[in-house]
C-alpha cells in the first residue's frame, strides 16, 4: 500500500504543478536596481556553510520519494543529476524501508550513483533512534531530515492522528543522532515559535518548507473518495513570509524550500535570509516528463543564472544578498504588518552607495 501511495504522490504533484495558476508570493519580493552596484562574475562564489559542512552551492534537491520500483527509477535520475551538478540530495521518507527492508534498493541508488556526494537521510517525527541509525546507515547519510507533516497526515484517510510525542521525539533523535539534523515541513512553513523551539532543540537547520509549491492538502484531498478536505487549500505561512518571520531567529541555519520555480525564487529566499534553497517538484517535473539529461541542463542553467543575479546586484557571495534592497508589497506586506515585521528596514538595507564613495575618497 505505501508503494502505491507514493506512486500516487508523484503523479498529483506533477498534475497538480500542471494546472497551478503560477501565482506566489514571491513575486511580491522586488530587488531594488542599483545601476551602478555590479560587479565582475569572476569574483562571485556560490558556495556556502551549511549543515556544518561547505557547499559548492546554495541548492539541494529536496526530499521526494523511493519505497516503489516507480520512485527508485526517480531517485536514479535525480541522483544522477546531483552528482553530475555536485548539488546535495535528499532522500524521500524511508518508512517504507523500516516496514519492507526488500525496497532498500529504492533508496540507497542515491549513494550508488552519487558516491562522493552530499546525501540526505529523512524519516518522520515518529522514527526510532534505531530507524534513524539505520536510515542513515543505508545512505551513508550526511545530515538527516525530519519531515513534519502534521496537516498532510490529517487529510489521508490512513494517516496518524497523534502528533503530541513530536517534539520530544525530535529532541531523542538529536540527542543520538550521528549526522547534524534538519527539520522541515513539506508545504505549509515553519513559525518563528517553531523555528525558536527547533534551535533550543538543538537542531542545526531549519528548513521552513513554506506554502505555495507543490500542495500536500490538495494532493491528499484529491486522493480521497469524499475530497471534502478543499478548506486546507491555502493552510499555512508561504515561503517567503516564513523567512521574513524568523528572521531574527539566531544560532539556527534557516533554509528555503516551498514553490522555488526560478533562480531569481533563489535569490529572493537567499535575500530574505535562507542560507540554501530546496526544490522539489519543479525538479520532479523534469524527471518525469525529459530524458535523463534534462535535470542536469536544468540545474547548470540555474546557477549559472543565480550568478548572473548575484553579479547584478553587487554580491559576491550568497550570503551578501542579505545586504540588498528589497521592496516587500501585497500580501507579504500584509503578513509582515501582522507579525510585527518593519517592511521598511528591508527598502534600506544596501551599504554599496557609502562604501563606494567612501573607497573614491581613500583613492583619489
Ligand atoms: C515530497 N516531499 C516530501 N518531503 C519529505 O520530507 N518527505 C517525503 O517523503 C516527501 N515526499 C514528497 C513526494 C513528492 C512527490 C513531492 C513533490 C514532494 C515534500 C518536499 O520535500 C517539499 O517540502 C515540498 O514539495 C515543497 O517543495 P516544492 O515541491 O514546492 O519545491
Amino acid at each position: 500500500m505505501i508503494a502505491d501511495r507514493k506512486d500516487d504522490h508523484v503523479r498529483h504533484a506533477v498534475s497538480q504543478r500542471r494546472q497551478h495558476s503560477g501565482a506566489s508570493d514571491f513575486d511580491s519580493v522586488t530587488f531594488v536596481h542599483h545601476a551602478l552596484a555590479g560587479i565582475d562574475s569572476q569574483d562571485v562564489s556560490l558556495a556556502v556553510e551549511f549543515a556544518g559542512k561547505s557547499w559548492e552551492t546554495p541548492l539541494f534537491v529536496n526530499a521526494m520519494t523511493g519505497g516503489s520500483p516507480r520512485t527508485g527509477e526517480i531517485n536514479r535520475l535525480l541522483a544522477i543529476a546531483a552528482r553530475e551538478t555536485g548539488v546535495p540530495i535528499a532522500s524521500g521518507s524511508m518508512s517504507a524501508y523500516f516496514r519492507d527492508p526488500e525496497v532498500a534498493g529504492t533508496y540507497r541508488v542515491l549513494r550508488q550513483e552519487n558516491p562522493h556526494g552530499f546525501v540526505m537521510a529523512n524519516v518522520n517525527a515518529t522514527a526510532t533512534v534505531d530507524q534513524v541509525h539505520r536510515a542513515i546507515d543505508l545512505l551513508e547519510a550526511d545530515a538527516l531530515q525530519i519531515h513534519l507533516n502534521a496537516v498532510q497526515e490529517v487529510v489521508m484517510p490512513e494517516g496518524d492522528r497523534s502528533f503530541g510525542s513530536w517534539p520530544r521525539q525530535i529532541e531523542q533523535i538529536v540527542a543520538h543522532s550521528p549526522v547534524p539534523v534538519i527539520v522541515k515541513e513539506v508545504g505549509f512553513g515553519l513559525s518563528r515559535q517553531t523555528v525558536t523551539w527547533l534551535r533550543e532543540a538543538g537542531v542545526a537547520v531549519a528548513d521552513v518548507g513554506g506554502r505555495g509549491g507543490t500542495n500536500f492538502a490538495r494532493i491528499e484531498n484529491d486522493r480521497r473518495s469524499t475530497a471534502d478536505f478543499g478548506f486546507l487549500d491555502s493552510w499555512g505561512q508561504s515561503t517567503p513570509n516564513c523567512l521574513l518571520d524568523c528572521a531574527g531567529v539566531a544560532g539556527i541555519d534557516i533554509a528555503a524550500s516551498g514553490g522555488i520555480r526560478s533562480p531569481i525564487d533563489m535569490a529572493r529566499a537567499l535575500a530574505l535570509g535562507a542560507k540554501a534553497t530546496g526544490v522539489a517538484g519543479a525538479f520532479l517535473e523534469i524527471v518525469v516528463g525529459r530524458d535523463d539529461a534534462a535535470l542536469v541542463d536544468t540545474i547548470r542553467t540555474w546557477l549559472g543564472q543565480l550568478r548572473q543575479l548575484l553579479t547584478v546586484l553587487g554580491a559576491r557571495s550568497p550570503a551578501d544578498l542579505a545586504g540588498c534592497d528589497l521592496l516587500l508589497t501585497d500580501d507579504v506586506a500584509t503578513f509582515c504588518g501582522l507579525r510585527g515585521i518593519d517592511v521598511d528596514s528591508y527598502a534600506h538595507r544596501s551599504s554599496w552607495w557609502s562604501e563606494s564613495k567612501s573607497s573614491r575618497r581613500s583613492h583619489p
